[in-house]
């Protein structure tokens, strides 16, 4: 590959490396700890139904339209949207829905490399053989780890310097051969805890409560929150894939590629979640846990299993490697604009960068403790980069994305870039001009709470 040619971008080295590493990006924490914990609390089967179908009818034409700017454009989020603009002859102030992304993906990873880094912790937890009597002592655990702002910066530091040292080593060297090897050891870690649920656990009840068929729990909230999950899952909206996409060469099938992406990181979802409820409710835990589900419950249940340590050792391996390989595909697309815009050497870039998120990752650990009396809108600094992010930020720029495809860029365009035809590309077409656009223009008006105030939802 040409990495030493300035101007010719490389290329991954086939089209499975461009699928691992974009599976890589799509499954993380939103997957493992997020899925079941909403799942748990948003009605269980009613929300994995709406969900799927949601993946299904806007996540995935819209990972189709992100690889397509992105490998279209050759070029960082910023500059791909600009090229493609400029290309059809539209105006070059696209090029601000790529810089909503790339700063959206640099907050976002600020508190998700410190969530990461409670993983971090418990992963040392279990190799030091931790055992949890009871889900009062599960409980207090979590709440000590909050109340150490210390020890959550330290693992917060250590995730960081992680994902960083594998961006600045660039896109070939770095991105591809760790996605290489975490991926395949993401999947098979996977494959035998769920094998592990199905003889420990409570398989049944688990599938039961994954896939009953419940219409009457499908409420308007229960479809907002599935349409957002469904973008947060398949790492839309902020420039990641498009990122990715733009080192992907012009032979590959983008819907081919989405296809596999979107099945392979919706398997491990609802693989996870079957691993995970089936251990929950063997040992008699509660699936509406919220956010401590994973940290509270798993070690609980790990305790009491034999040789259950390892298991909890590997679980938090699994739970880790997906959110580095995500970690990575946030950190990437600013990298790309310094490198490619400012000339930047990549290792000054991407540490330069991981600096600054650190920084405000720092901020995150304390807003948990000393911080946490310090709110805006009501919210600690945690909070605030969420709300920002997954309910503004992401909604917008996916929706601008939609647009940019579906009525900005000309069809001639689409056509030569998306090598699609007959009624897939009729399909795709129809989604990301009309229903993309209205499906997240809901989501959007939700998370404003616009809907509420018209009372349209209670
Ligand atoms: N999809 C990842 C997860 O589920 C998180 C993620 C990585 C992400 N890159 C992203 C989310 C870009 C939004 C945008 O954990």
């Amino acid at each position: 590959m040409s990495q030493t040619a300035n101007f010719q971008r490389s290329t991954w080295s086939s089209r499975w490396a461009f699928i691992l590493v974009t599976i890589g990006s799509a499954v993380g924490l939103g997957n493992i700890w997020k899925f079941p914990y909403m799942a748990g609390s948003q009605g269980g089967s009613a929300f994995v139904l709406v969900y799927l179908v949601c993946v299904l009818l806007i996540g995935l034409p819209l990972l189709m339209a992100e690889i397509m700017i992105g490998r279209r454009g050759r070029g960082n989020p910023v500059s791909a949207m600009l090229k493609v603009a400029e290309e059809g002859g539209r105006c070059s102030g696209w090029g601000l829905v790529g810089w909503v992304g790339i700063v959206g993906a640099l907050l976002i990873l600020s508190f998700y490399s410190v969530v990461a880094g409670w993983i971090v912790d418990y992963l040392f937890k279990a190799l030091s053989g931790l055992r949890l009597e009871n889900a009062e002592a599960a409980a207090n655990r979590f709440k000590a780890l909050l109340a150490d702002p210390l020890q959550m910066m330290l693992c917060h530091t250590l995730f960081l310097a992680l994902t960083v040292g594998v961006v600045a080593r660039g896109v070939i060297a770095g991105i591809e051969v760790a996605n290489r090897i975490m991926m395949p050891g993401l999947f098979l870690i996977l494959a035998l805890l769920t094998v592990w649920g199905g003889i420990a656990g409570d398989m049944p009840a688990a599938w039961d409560f994954m896939f009953a068929f419940k219409p009457e729990a499908i409420t308007p909230a229960v479809i907002l929150a599935a349409v957002g999950h469904a973008f947060f899952s398949l790492s839309l909206g902020m420039g990641a894939i498009m990122a990715y996409g733009s080192y992907l060469d012009r032979q590959s099938s983008i819907a081919g590629t989405s296809l596999w992406v979107a099945l392979a990181g919706t398997l491990v979802g609802v693989l996870a979640g079957l691993a995970i409820f089936s251990l929950t409710f063997a040992y008699g835990l509660e699936p509406a846990a919220g956010p401590g589900l994973i940290l509270q419950a798993l070690p609980l249940a790990f305790s009491h299993m034999p040789g259950g340590q390892w298991f909890g050792v590997f679980f938090f391996l699994l739970v880790l490697f997906a959110a580095w390989t995500s970690a990575i595909s946030l950190l990437e697309p600013f990298v790309a604009w310094l490198t490619e815009r400012m000339r930047l050497r990549r290792p000054v870039a991407a540490w330069g960068t991981g600096l600054a998120v650190w920084w405000l990752g720092i901020g995150v650990c304390l807003s948990f403790n000393r911080w946490s009396g310090h709110t805006l809108f009501g919210l600690n600094l945690f909070e605030l980069l969420d709300f920002m992010t997954s309910r503004i930020m992401m909604p917008l720029s996916g929706l601008a994305i939609a647009i940019f495809v579906g009525w900005i860029m000309t069809r001639a365009q689409v056509l030569d870039e998306m090598q699609l035809s007959g009624l897939p590309f009729k399909a795709w077409y129809l989604v990301l001009r009309y229903l993309a656009p209205l499906g997240i223009l809901l989501v959007f008006a939700h998370a404003l709470g616009w809907l509420a105030w018209l009372g349209w939802l209670a």
